[in-house]
């Protein structure tokens, strides 16, 4: 197959949503569709909440299984789709806000009884910025779920994001029939079927059609007919490229553990969602077809094996064609790297490739030579821009338990800020360091790997902070004085960047206020 035809049937994607609201299960009917699995209950859900936070070696076992199964790659209908897996648990935030920095799309679900959730707000916004077009998925039609008008209102308010129904379901719960695919304009009669791929399917152009009272009863088929031409009446036309450009997000309803709706789903996914994009680097856009090879690091895994201090990066390749064995220009370090291990991910088992095309991702074997955020290239020195770090919600002081040990605590503390455990800030006045995460969990999982991994020692010792935030302006006197100006109060990121510690909400806003020239930013990249 020609490079170009490669590029063109790559699918690369995210499925991001609230805990429980059905993304495992998604993902494995999905992986059922395309082959990659036989049965149900292949896929192991990598949710941590489960269990207590400080039991270290579930902590472990899970960071194991989430590595297997956090890409998954299979073929459909010969679209070759890259799943990538999100952490459900809010601790693990920033990771997924970095894995959808390598994705083109995303899908959403969302509980069709809980609605609209608080985690799914700030995936969104994250989307949002970066203009990832989304499709929604309303999962668990067979409960009693909220109307499904009023859940869409609730997705465009909360979400901000403007939806077009391309499903429409027919009863909820106990009195669910099935959905009509406004799409492909076919009627979905339910059956309940949480192992096989059972289908029911029947051809309706014309709602009109009497096979539709035949099939779902005089009123269900007159609500129908009726809720359809109100939905033509209210949401716009569908259009591809409100899609594509991220203004729209089609919505599909179905039941993920029935099997139901998921195929349709999936066949207006690989009809709409869109093949490999260009990508930003500091200095131009990349192109998919661009034939010298790009990639960059969105994902960092270490001590999958306790006995060898072996990590796997995870790349997304931007452009070109990634050869194993090559010679490939690491920007940062300004230095050639050759790569002999070359994992790709296939649905649950990792396997040596010699090739990879743009929108696959990519395991690379590392020794500690990769950080988030690298790029890597045919030997033009270029970097990718935007894997964004956000200000941390909790932050602790770093204090070393043993006076011998401080090199060995230096070094855990950066290769795990490499990583992306979590984020360090290095204050200006006396080198005090601080860690800060996304949650409680962070902390724990680094207090172990710091002592079991690098016989370091620690403690964290609680400070209180409203926000990190990342200064920038054009006049760089006015930076310098407000730096002087700050100094208690100032610190610099990993990236030696300077960041200003508000302590306060009030004391943030009346900072901002006496100094119009400095820009105070949440997120890294700005
Ligand atoms: P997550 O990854 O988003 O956290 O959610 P997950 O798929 O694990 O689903 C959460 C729970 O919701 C699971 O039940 C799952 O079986 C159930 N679920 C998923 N889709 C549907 C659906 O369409 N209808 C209904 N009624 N339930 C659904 P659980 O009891 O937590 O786990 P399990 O023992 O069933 O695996």
């Amino acid at each position: 197959m020609k490079f170009i035809e490669e590029i063109a049937r790559r699918r690369t994607f995210g499925i991001i949503s609230h805990p429980d609201a059905g993304k495992t299960t998604l993902t494995e009917k999905l992986l059922l569709f395309g082959g990659a699995i036989k049965k149900a209950g292949a896929v192991k859900s990598n949710k941590i909440d489960r269990y207590v936070t400080s039991d270290f070696m579930e902590i472990e076992r899970q960071r194991g299984i989430s590595v297997a199964t956090s890409v998954m790659g299979f073929e459909y209908k010969n679209v070759k789709i890259n799943l990538l897996d999100t952490p459900g648990h809010k601790d693990f935030a920033e990771d997924t806000y970095r894995t959808l920095t390598a994705v083109d799309s995303a899908i959403l679900v969302i509980d069709c009884v809980k609605g609209v959730e608080t985690q799914t707000e700030k995936l969104i916004e994250v989307c949002r910025m970066r203009q990832t077009p989304v499709m929604a998925f309303i999962n668990k039609l067979d409960r009693e779920g909220q109307d499904p008008f009023d859940l869409l209102d609730e997705i465009e308010k909360k979400l901000n994001i403007s939806v077009r129904p391309l499903s429409w379901p027919i009863g909820m719960g106990k009195s669910f029939k099935g959905v009509y695919d406004l799409f492909q304009k076919k009627l979905l009669l339910f059956q309940s079927s949480k192992n096989e791929l059972t289908e029911d399917i029947l051809q309706i152009d014309d709602l009109a059609d009497p096979r539709l009272e035949e099939e779902i009863g005089d009123s269900d088929a007159a609500l129908l007919r009726e809720e359809v031409a109100l939905i033509n009446g209210v949401y716009p036309e569908f259009k591809v490229e409100d899609y594509l450009e991220g203004n729209i997000a089609p919505v599909f309803f179905g039941s993920a553990v029935n099997n139901f709706g998921v195929r349709e789903l999936l066949d207006c996914f690989i009809q709409i969602a869109p093949a490999p994009l260009p990508r930003f680097t500091e200095a131009r856009e990349v192109h998919p077809e661009e034939l010298d090879y790009t990639g960059f690091v969105f994902k960092i895994h270490a001590n999958m094996d306790p006995r060898h201090r072996n990590r796997i990066a995870f790349v997304r390749v931007c452009s070109g064609r990634f050869q194993r064995g090559h010679n490939y220009h690491h920007v940062r370090l300004d230095k050639k790297i050759r790569f002999s291990s070359v994992t790709a991910f296939m649905a649950q088992n990792k396997e040596i490739i010699d090739e990879a095309f743009p929108g696959d991702i990519i395991g690379l074997y590392d020794t500690g030579n990769l950080k988030i955020g690298d790029t890597l290239t045919g030997g033009e020195k270029i970097n990718y821009k935007g894997i964004p770090s956000f200000s941390p919600e909790i932050f602790k002081e770093v204090v070393n338990l043993d006076a011998m040990k401080s090199k060995q605590l230096d070094k855990g503390l950066r290769q795990l800020m490499d990583e992306g455990v979590a984020q360090l800030f290095t204050y200006e006045l006396g080198a005090r360091k601080l860690v800060g995460t996304v949650g409680q969990l962070q902390f724990e999982v680094i207090q172990h790997r710091l002592q079991h991994e690098y016989g370091a020692k620690c403690r964290f010792h609680p400070v209180s902070l409203h926000k990190a935030c990342w200064i920038t302006g054009d006049d760089q006197k006015k930076i310098k004085e407000f730096i002087d100006s700050k100094y208690r109060h100032i610190a610099k990121d990993k990236d030696g960047k300077w960041v200003f510690m508000a302590e306060t909400k009030s004391w943030l806003q009346m900072v901002e206020e006496n100094f119009p020239g400095i820009d105070f930013h949440i997120t890294s990249e700005f």
